[in-house]
């Protein structure tokens, strides 16, 4: 497994939640009937099609970034708003929120992903509510993956582990949707060109060029990050 995501999920305090992610996370494959699907690894898998994070690795990103996020709200919450927060559902509802996309999307033959055949058939909220459900996941647990998506999924959030999950959710996929926006739009200004496949590393340097050099900086620095 990835050394990132077992950090994460080392850091879920009771022993017998961590065990059951770890299982899942070892072995993602659902089964209906004599087929099984497995998609592809969390390593190389996006966070989206193209709304966010859609590039090789933006899953992983992007979980682990929401991480960051969820466990600043839980600060918040505990040391301004005197609540209380089970982090140990809160890591666990990120990791698994967005788990079993890998199984919902394939490459096309140009290379852009597209839903795979699981994946036009079941999202990956509802494969996640079955799976879960199979595998003996706690309620709360379950809810949390399920609410993840706010008033755009199938139930909103009801307990405060879930809102932090969908909140940071949203937190973290709309800052990469709009920094990647932004840095091809510099590119786009600069260049001329269309870069299609660019990732956050590249996006953040780009934006960075444009803050520290101007349109001046950003067009004598910006061919040596375009993506090959
Ligand atoms: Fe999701
Ligand atoms: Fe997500």
């Amino acid at each position: 497994m990835n050394s990132k995501l077992k950090r994460i999920v080392n850091k879920i305090k009771d022993e017998s939640l961590r065990e059951k992610i770890l299982g899942l996370l070892s072995d993602l494959s659902v089964n209906f009937g004599a087929s099984s699907y497995s998609g592809m690894p969390i390593e190389e898998a996006p966070a989206s099609r193209f709304h966010h994070h859609s590039y090789p690795g933006g899953l992983l990103e992007h979980t682990l970034s929401t991480i960051n996020i969820a466990m600043a709200i839980c600060d918040s919450i505990e040391k301004i708003y005197g609540g209380r927060v089970n982090r140990d559902l809160v890591i666990s509802g990120v990791l698994l929120h967005d788990i079993f996309k890998p199984l919902t999307y394939e490459r096309g033959e140009n290379g852009a992903y597209r839903n795979s055949p699981l994946g036009e058939r079941l999202d990956h909220l509802t494969l996640a509510a079955s799976e879960l459900i199979k595998r003996g996941f706690p309620l709360d647990l379950i809810h949390i993956v399920v609410a993840s998506h706010g008033q755009a999924g199938p139930i909103s959030p009801k307990t405060i582990e879930a809102l932090i999950c969908h909140i940071a959710d949203e937190a973290d996929s709309r800052m990469n949707a709009e920094v990647l926006n932004a840095a091809k739009y510099l590119v786009k200004e600069a260049t001329g060109e269309v870069w299609d496949k660019m990732d956050s590393k590249t996006a953040f340097r780009i934006l960075m060029l444009k803050a520290e050099g101007g349109w001046e900086g950003l067009k004598k620095n910006i061919t040596v990050l375009k993506p090959g």
